[in-house]
């Protein structure tokens, strides 16, 4: 793992997207649930997951474990902090009172709504935590890191 975020780090610095939000995912999923009840395999829930929660707007599906990036994540590079970077400052951010934020933080914090973080990542006062969607998922074992590896090694199952 530790390489492939080295790896990713450097990748963010060219890789940056304001994706457009236009599914709302903050409400329980109802099509989660009933795929779930369908016995549906966990790449499957994995590749949900990332089509409907705005994460190909940055990545593609790798291989090897690892996702890409969209040429639209790489166009816009500035400014971008990656999932990795953008939830440890998340973490710093929610305990610093609302009033109290600079305006950095402010953006931050915005841009991590933007990108649809905050359906399964929730910024209650003093601690990140998550919503039900997200309890659920990480229940499942479907977080963000195990969704990558899922949907990036359906070409190399073996691994
Ligand atoms: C706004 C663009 C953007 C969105 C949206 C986004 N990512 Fe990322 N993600 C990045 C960038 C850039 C990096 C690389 C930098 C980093 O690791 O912090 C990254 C890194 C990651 C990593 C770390 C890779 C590693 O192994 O070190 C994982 C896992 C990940 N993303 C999963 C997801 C999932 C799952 C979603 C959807 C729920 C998602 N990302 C949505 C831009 C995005
Ligand atoms: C569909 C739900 C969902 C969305 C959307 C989502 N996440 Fe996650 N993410 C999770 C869950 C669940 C975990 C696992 C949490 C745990 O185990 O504590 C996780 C884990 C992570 C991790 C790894 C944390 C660790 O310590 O292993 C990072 C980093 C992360 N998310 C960043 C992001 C960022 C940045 C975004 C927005 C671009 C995002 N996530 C969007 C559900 C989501």
């Amino acid at each position: 793992m530790r390489p492939l975020i080295i790896l990713l780090i450097a990748t963010a610095g060219i890789a940056v997207l304001a994706p457009n939000q236009n599914e709302k995912a903050s409400a329980p999923d109802a099509a989660l649930d009933r795929m779930i009840a369908a016995g549906k395999n966990p790449q499957e829930l994995a590749q949900y997951v990332f089509d409907t929660h705005g994460c190909k707007s940055c990545h593609t599906v790798g291989h090897d474990g690892k996702l890409g990036f969209t040429e639209k994540g790489q166009e816009r590079a500035k400014g971008f902090e990656g999932c990795i970077s953008m939830l440890a400052a998340m973490t710093v951010i929610v305990q610093v009172a609302d009033d109290k934020r600079t305006p950095q933080q402010r953006d931050k914090a915005k841009r991590f709504a933007e990108f649809g973080c905050t359906a399964c990542h929730k910024l209650a006062p003093g601690a990140l935590g998550l919503t039900q969607v997200g309890a659920k998922l990480q229940h499942l074992h479907l977080g963000c890191v195990n969704v990558e590896r899922l949907v990036s090694s359906q070409a190399s199952p073996q691994r």
